[in-house]
């Protein structure tokens, strides 16, 4: 039997078998991409039944070498997965977690979605920009020296309960204040690396975007640390302390509504 492919309602065609190549020895792409590089390029490709799907992580593994995306990067990803530049490209340009200019060593982001903006998110993304002398995704100091830092302002960083929160290189620093964050900035310009509020030790945007390409050179310390903050857990917490549960499944599903089709 055939399992309709969701796309198209046509039957769902095998993934095909690919071997990824090496872009040729004449290449015009940068020397950056090394052989180190292109034997991860090869591990990443390897994971997946289409070489396409390993877009996401590429551009990450090419973020990591090169501090940003460049466009040799995006060629270098083309290459290696047998797509346009332009595709590349439209992916690259789409996800704000791929920077297009050269980054600071460290990616200060500050949320200043609506319940961070509130507590104090604005002042503290106003504070930063003012002491830093950039805006956003500009960075301070020479891209890729120690205690250089691009900051930006981010959207909903999913720790509402913990506002207001920034990251540095996408660890969390919560409940911050105007002052707590002026002296994160200048712990980071020092060289110094705060241990963040919960997750993995402090390192710096290149390694970890090594990791988000699913690489990890040193995979106990990448995972170390809490990953829930108390607040998080408080409802949980609560329940289990009155002994409150959830209503069991049905024993079977409740049926869709029927719903208009659109025209
Ligand atoms: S509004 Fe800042 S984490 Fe949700």
């Amino acid at each position: 039997m055939t399992t309709p492919n969701p796309e198209t309602n046509g039957p769902v065609v095998a993934p095909e078998e690919r071997t990824w190549a090496p872009p040729a020895e004449q290449s015009p792409v940068s020397p950056v991409f090394d052989e180190l590089t292109r034997q991860r390029t090869k591990e990443i490709v390897a994971r997946y039944p289409q070489s396409r799907s390993a877009l996401l992580p590429l551009l990450h593994l090419v973020q990591s070498v090169e501090g940003h995306v460049s466009q040799d990067g995006i060629r270098y990803c083309a290459e290696a997965l047998e797509l346009t530049t332009a595709e590349v490209a439209a992916v690259a340009t789409f996800y704000t977690m791929y920077k297009r200019t050269p980054c600071g060593e460290h990616l200060v982001s500050v949320c200043t979605n609506t319940l961070c903006a509130a507590l104090g998110g604005d002042d503290i993304y106003a504070r930063l920009k003012a002491k830093l002398g950039v805006g956003h995704e500009e960075t301070a100091g020479e891209p890729g020296t120690p205690g250089s830092i691009t900051l930006e302002h981010a959207e909903c960083l999913a720790a509402c309960d913990l506002a207001p929160v920034l990251q540095v290189n996408y660890e969390f620093f919560d409940n911050q204040t105007v002052r707590s964050a002026e002296d994160l900035v200048d712990a980071l310009q020092r060289g110094e690396k705060p241990h963040p509020t919960r997750g993995a030790p402090l390192t710096d945007l290149r390694t970890v975007s090594l990791e988000l390409a699913g690489i990890f050179p040193d995979l106990e310390r990448s995972v170390e640390g809490p990953s829930t903050a108390v607040e998080t857990m408080r409802g949980a917490a609560l329940a289990a302390e009155r002994g409150w549960t959830a209503p069991g499944m049905p024993d079977s599903p409740p049926a869709f509504p029927v719903l208009e089709e659109k025209r």
